[in-house]
């Protein structure tokens, strides 16, 4: 979900729709925004909501003429009711008083809402958000006694900050919140546990977003808040304080990246240009990191004898990330020989994993906020643990809980599905490996530094397959486009990618996909294949080649229409593929890196062809921040 609030100079509408706008790609099942009305007598709140994307908001407020400069927006990726217009934010109190936006999950909501509908709250929608307004509500207004409890009434503060503050000592759970109140015209109250905050002061007002993309027109320094940090937002300025309402003064983060970076720059689409990014992407994850001939990662919070001492990796992430940790698993075991296993953070956590104080724990987050990683990541902690970040946003949660981090320097990634990250993900992976087994001397400086060589080459081979392959990707996924459901098979590192194939396909083309490592296909899946079925193979040129391509005479032997991604020059395949896309020679361990990129643009021509949204799939929301 996104979160955008202003108070200041100008009209708050357009400011707050730019800002949704930016956002949307967090969530667009919902949107809404409150505004601040001043009517001859008093300020109001006017709430308005609709189902579906922002765009359906802004032709709604083309016809409101306001001329509000204070106001928050919201647009909501669905977690506590269905998208429906009472369930979308903004959340009123009873009155109409109080509105408040959240992203995040109250995990005692069901018992805060009985509570509180005991004394007296009506609700409107079955979102835990509300539960907010109506608790700010009493610790604004005074709370009435309560004939349940024996608890006596108690007067209210009349202060929005001091009812926020007090809201949130009775929720348990995750919040970042932005709350209007029409008795105080031009404030937002701001808190936040758990879920990114982001504050600007810009020349026209002050700022407040759940993402530095929707302030960075207006500001490049920004506070990011601290759990358990608030923040009071006035046309003049902001004040911050902390849990117990004490002044506190947050350092300021100055933001590097260019807004051009979260523009589509002449692309058809995000997705088109972001997987067009990636030789970028490559070479800017490997820059500087090799350094008198030395590796070098100097974030890394672990010294090389505590490294030395890891005799077991978990890599733990979800969705694209995790697929960038069965790659990692594959390099970390060949070449550092330490046993790795990679695993679902929702999963990790809950298994009583083996953890010693010799274990690393690899977290892989593009955002750096996704819930289930984080929550892994304290866990593993807790026990012990080393724990190593792998994430594209510089200060993220991820990044600030690890003991050390490789940043993607993929830059802002805003199509919903995973490319570049994926990408800058597997190239930050590979450094560790490499920087683990030179601790563990199973590498010399020399070789590490051949491979080094040879993994910046994947820059230029990720745009020789722009370059000449683009005609092959479009025959194949002309050929995928009607399927009712597809294949991707592979072995060794050709499994891994086709995982992220298949979870590109299904994301994006709505087209049933599953992956599977090529040598299981006779035990099970085989049985699905009939004439005409897409199986889609990552058969480069590796040491199980030959294997591979026997599972795919299987496949083609009972009808399936056979799709590869193959080696340059292997003019063999052509023998049993109805469709080849080449990839330029590339050692095994890189092969990701490439061999992955036409599997994007596969993706992306076949949801083309079927008239989905590549940027904007249904019922995802780029960065999860709820387990
Ligand atoms: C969401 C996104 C996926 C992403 C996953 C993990 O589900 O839709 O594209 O791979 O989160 O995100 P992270 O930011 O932790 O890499």
């Amino acid at each position: 979900c996104g979160i955008v609030g202003y108070t200041g100079f100008s009209q708050a509408k357009n400011v707050l729709i730019d800002g949704l706008k930016r956002l949307e790609y967090r969530g667009y099942d919902s949107a809404g925004i409150a505004l601040e009305r001043q009517s001859a007598s008093a300020t109001e709140l006017d709430v308005h909501r609709r189902v579906g994307k922002v765009a359906g908001l802004e032709s709604e407020l083309e016809h409101v003429d306001t001329a509000s400069t204070c106001g928050i927006g919201h647009t909501r990726w669905a977690t506590h009711g269905r998208p429906s217009v009472a369930n979308a934010h903004p959340h009123t109190s009873c009155d109409g008083r109080i509105a408040v936006v959240h992203n995040g999950i109250i995990e005692n909501f069901a018992e805060l809402r009985e509570e509180l509908e005991r004394r007296g709250h009506r609700f409107t929608s079955d979102t835990d958000t509300e539960v907010f307004a109506h608790l700010i509500e009493e610790a604004y207004e005074g709370r009435p006694a309560d004939p349940a409890t024996g608890e006596p009434a108690q007067p209210g503060s009349h202060d929005l900050m001091a009812a926020v503050r007090e809201a949130t000592t009775h929720v348990v759970g995750a919040y970042g919140l932005a709350a209007l109140c029409a008795d105080e015209p031009g404030v937002i109250a701001v808190a936040r546990k758990d879920s990114p905050i982001i504050i600007g002061r810009g020349e026209d007002g002050s700022y407040v977003a759940s993402d530095v993309i929707a302030v960075i027109d207006a500001t490049r320094d920004v506070v990011v808040l601290e759990d358990g940090q608030f923040a009071r937002l006035t046309p003049e300025g902001i004040t911050y304080t902390d849990a117990e309402g004490t002044a506190i003064e947050p350092a300021i983060t100055h933001i590097d990246w260019d807004i051009d970076m979260a523009e589509k720059g002449g692309y058809p689409d995000f997705m088109l240009k972001e997987i067009h990014e990636q030789p970028r992407v490559v070479r800017d994850t490997l820059v500087g990191r090799m350094v008198g001939g030395e590796l070098d990662i100097d974030e890394l919070g672990l010294t090389y004898e505590e490294l030395n001492l890891i005799d077991r990796v978990y890599v733990i992430a979800c969705g694209t990330s995790y697929h960038a940790g069965l790659i990692a698993k594959n390099l970390i075991e060949m070449w550092a020989r330490i046993p790795c296993e990679v695993e679902a953070a929702s999963e990790f956590r809950y298994r009583n994993p083996i953890i010693t104080p010799s274990t690393l724990v690899v977290a892989v987050s593009q955002s750096g906020e996704t819930a289930d990683t984080l929550a892994a990541i304290r866990d593993a902690r807790i026990k012990g643990a080393k724990v190593f970040g792998i994430t594209n946003v510089v200060g993220s949660p991820v990044a600030r809980e690890s003991d050390g981090v490789i940043y993607t320097k993929a830059n802002k990634e805003i199509a919903v599905a995973s490319t570049k990250s994926f990408i800058g993900q597997v190239v930050s992976l590979t450094l560790l490996s490499l920087l683990l087994a030179q601790v563990k001397g199973k590498l010399t400086t020399g070789q590490v530094r051949m491979l080094f060589r040879e993994l910046g080459d994947t820059a230029e081979q990720i745009q020789w397959i722009f370059d000449t392959q683009a005609e092959a990707v479009h025959e194949a996924a002309l050929a995928c486009k009607d399927a009712h459901s597809a294949l991707f098979v592979g072995r060794g590192m050709g499994a891994a990618i086709a995982h992220e194939g298949a979870l590109k396909l299904k994301e994006i083309s709505y087209l049933h996909a599953e992956a599977y490592a090529a040598g299981e296909m006779k035990h099970g899946p085989i049985a699905l294949i009939d004439p005409g079925f897409p199986v889609i193979a990552v058969t480069t040129k590796s040491p199980t080649y030959d294997k591979t391509v026997s599972n795919l005479k299987e496949c083609e032997a009972r009808g399936a229409k056979i799709i590869v991604v193959a080696t340059e020059g292997d003019e063999d395949i052509k023998q049993i593929a109805d469709h080849v896309i080449y990839i330029p020679p590339v050692r095994d361990a890189f092969c990701p890196i490439t061999a992955t990129v036409p599997l994007q643009l596969l993706a992306r021509e076949v949801a083309i062809m079927r008239d989905c949204d590549v940027d904007q799939p249904r019922n995802l929301a780029k960065s999860v921040t709820v387990e």
